[in-house]
């Protein structure tokens, strides 16, 4: 298991950024242990050795998205989204009042929860964006998380985790044991596939940017590379969204910290606070 753990290793490393840390055997075993089974082969190392054997097959894609960490709740953290429907959201209606357009980027958006999280916000607090035109694009490498967010159907635990139940009843119809979301909502946001760490493509210039939760998986130098790419793409008065526990202190010092707790808000333009 120790060179099919190494080569899991630098293969997820190249493949995504996805750095695993040594001594992480167990978790390479425990999420590659269903493509076993279901490729019907005998063992980890007889995956590797058919990975090893080709490049770039749809088992590769397999092994990458079963290491990626999907984990994502509806209005996750809640703080950045009381703080986009207090105050961000207000100020950019008001600067793109004669434009009327918006757009925001979810950077890992995983299960969908985070964009739709957002969508339900829009529609509920912010009926005078009817005749604007809202551009949500949401991306991810995983290829299973993508195919569940566009579905747009989720379990009773998933729900739980995050909706209200007055948003639940509003937004989702009940079919079975699951919850629909409904078309309105879904349709406000276009998923597709992208890797952080390779190209970027379609990626508008862009009035928020989420990118919660994932940049901890990735080393220093992948982080100050996705953090100056996505400067570039921020307009200047923008806002850029990380995960409660992350920062970009030490990685771009051009972003500033919002000094509001805990909702992980930076300006792109040096204008705010330091905290
Ligand atoms: C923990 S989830 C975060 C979801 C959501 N942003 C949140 O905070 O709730 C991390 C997501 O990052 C995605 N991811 C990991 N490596 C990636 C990469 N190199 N490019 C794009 N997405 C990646 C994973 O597939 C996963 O869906």
């Amino acid at each position: 298991m120790d060179t099919s753990f190494e080569f899991v290793r630098e293969f997820v490393r190249n493949e995504a950024g996805i750095v695993i840390e040594a001594g992480k055997e167990y978790l390479v075993e425990s999420r590659l242990a269903p493509i076993v089974r279901s490729e019907g082969l005998a063992s980890i190392d007889a995956l590797v050795q058919t990975l090893r054997g080709s490049r770039q097959t749809e088992l590769h894609r397999k092994v990458v998205d079963a290491m990626t960490t999907n984990e994502t709740t509806f209005f996750r953290d809640i703080d950045p989204f009381e703080l986009l429907r207090t105050d961000l959201l207000p100020k950019l209606i008001n600067a793109r009042r004669l434009s009327k357009r918006l757009t925001i980027w979810y950077a890992a958006s995983s299960t969908g929860q985070e964009p739709y999280s957002v969508s339900i916000l829009l529609r509920e607090h912010f009926p005078e964006l009817k005749d604007w035109r809202i551009e949500q694009v949401a991306t991810d490498i995983c290829r299973k998380a993508l195919d569940r967010a566009r579905a747009g159907r989720y379990s009773q635990l998933e729900v739980n985790r995050g909706m209200p139940a007055k948003l639940l009843l509003r937004y989702f119809d009940k079919q079975g044991l699951e919850w629909q979301l409904k078309d309105d909502i879904r349709s406000m946001v276009t998923f597709h596939e992208m890797n952080l760490n390779g190209a970027w493509s379609r990626i508008p210039q862009c009035d928020i940017v989420f990118i919660r939760n994932v940049m901890i998986y990735f080393d220093v130098a992948a982080k100050q590379r996705i953090l100056g790419k996505i400067y570039d793409l921020l307009r200047p008065d923008g806002y850029l969204f990380l995960g409660a526990a992350e920062s970009t202190m030490n990685l771009d010092e051009r972003y500033v910290r919002m000094p509001v707790n805990r909702a992980g808000c930076y300006l792109p333009t040096g204008t705010g606070t330091r905290t």
